[in-house]
């Protein structure tokens, strides 16, 4: 049985990290096998990709302790380093991510989420970085990304004392931008990414690729990437029709990514 799934239907891809025996903790075969999975991702056709967690208890209960309790120094490094690089890949992807938070989202399983552009969770969803309490810190980027999404003062609240907050809590401090039912969730994201699908790829990549920009190396080079994707959608067909359509008051739209 494959430790990650994947799944594409009318330009969405589902990918489900699938140990749900061990709470989805992700160990090194399960990272392996992700970064497989997201170096197949079909960005030409896939418009859209939700990240999920298999069962109803947990997304990602965070890295596998039992793998990392006996590693040296250099094992620890190399690992956290794998996790590091398909998180990054996640990030990177020119098509936007979305995490479907279906329970607990500990550790590696809130880093996970971290790198994914945003974040919807079931109302049974527990997130934290547990790490200091296990004599570790967070490994797979939780004190770089955690930080910029709900600010360094609460991301260093949550890290020191390794708490656990539930889904109105981190609705509340903005990790999160919708809490929905167990059964609503799927369906919701889902939705969520359909409507992005709709809309011309050319224009929600770029708008990915300028706000991280900024978020990673300052508003500065943020705006140079803003002008430069702006500019390329220009003479695109995307932009003639998007703007065409509104033009002719015109409801229906194709937009072919080119
Ligand atoms: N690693 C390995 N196994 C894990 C795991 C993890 N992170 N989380 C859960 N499991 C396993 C349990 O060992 C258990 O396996 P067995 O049935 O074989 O004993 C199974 O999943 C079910 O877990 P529980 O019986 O503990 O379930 P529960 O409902 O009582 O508790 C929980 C759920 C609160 C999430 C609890 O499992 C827990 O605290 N897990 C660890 C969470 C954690 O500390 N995560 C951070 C890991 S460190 C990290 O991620 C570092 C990094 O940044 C890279």
């Amino acid at each position: 049985m494959s430790l990650v799934l994947y799944e594409v239907q009318d330009g969405v891809g589902v990918v489900t990290i699938n140990r749900p025996e061990a709470l989805n903790a992700l160990n090194t075969p399960l990272l392996e096998e992700l970064d497989k999975v997201i170096d197949e991702v079909d960005t030409d056709s896939v418009r859209c990709l939700i990240i999920t967690g298999a069962g109803q208890k947990s997304f990602v209960a965070g890295a596998d302790i039992g793998e990392m309790k006996d590693m040296n120094s250099r094992e620890a490094m190399i690992f956290g380093a794998r996790g590091n690089d398909t998180f990054e890949k996640i990030e990177r992807l020119p098509i936007p991510v979305i995490a479907a938070v279906n329970g607990y989202a500990l550790g590696g399983g809130c880093e996970l989420s971290l790198a994914c552009d945003f974040r919807i969770c079931s109302d049974n969803a527990v997130f934290g970085q547990p790490e200091t309490g296990l004599g570790i810190t967070p490994g797979f980027g939780g004190t770089q990304r955690l930080m910029r999404v709900v600010g360094s003062g609460m991301a260093k609240q949550m890290i020191y004392t390794a708490r656990n907050i539930k889904a109105d809590e981190a609705y509340r401090i903005g990790l999160v931008n919708q809490v929905c039912t167990q059964e609503e969730l799927l369906p919701t994201v889902k939705k969520l990414a359909t409507q992005i699908a709709k809309n011309a790829p050319i224009a929600v990549r770029g708008s990915k690729q300028a706000i991280n920009a900024a978020d990673r190396l300052g508003v500065e080079y943020g705006k140079v990437v803003e002008e430069k994707c702006f500019g390329s959608c220009f003479e695109t067909h995307d932009q003639q029709e998007g703007m065409g359509a509104f033009l002719e008051k015109r409801k229906e739209k194709t937009f072919t990514n080119s």
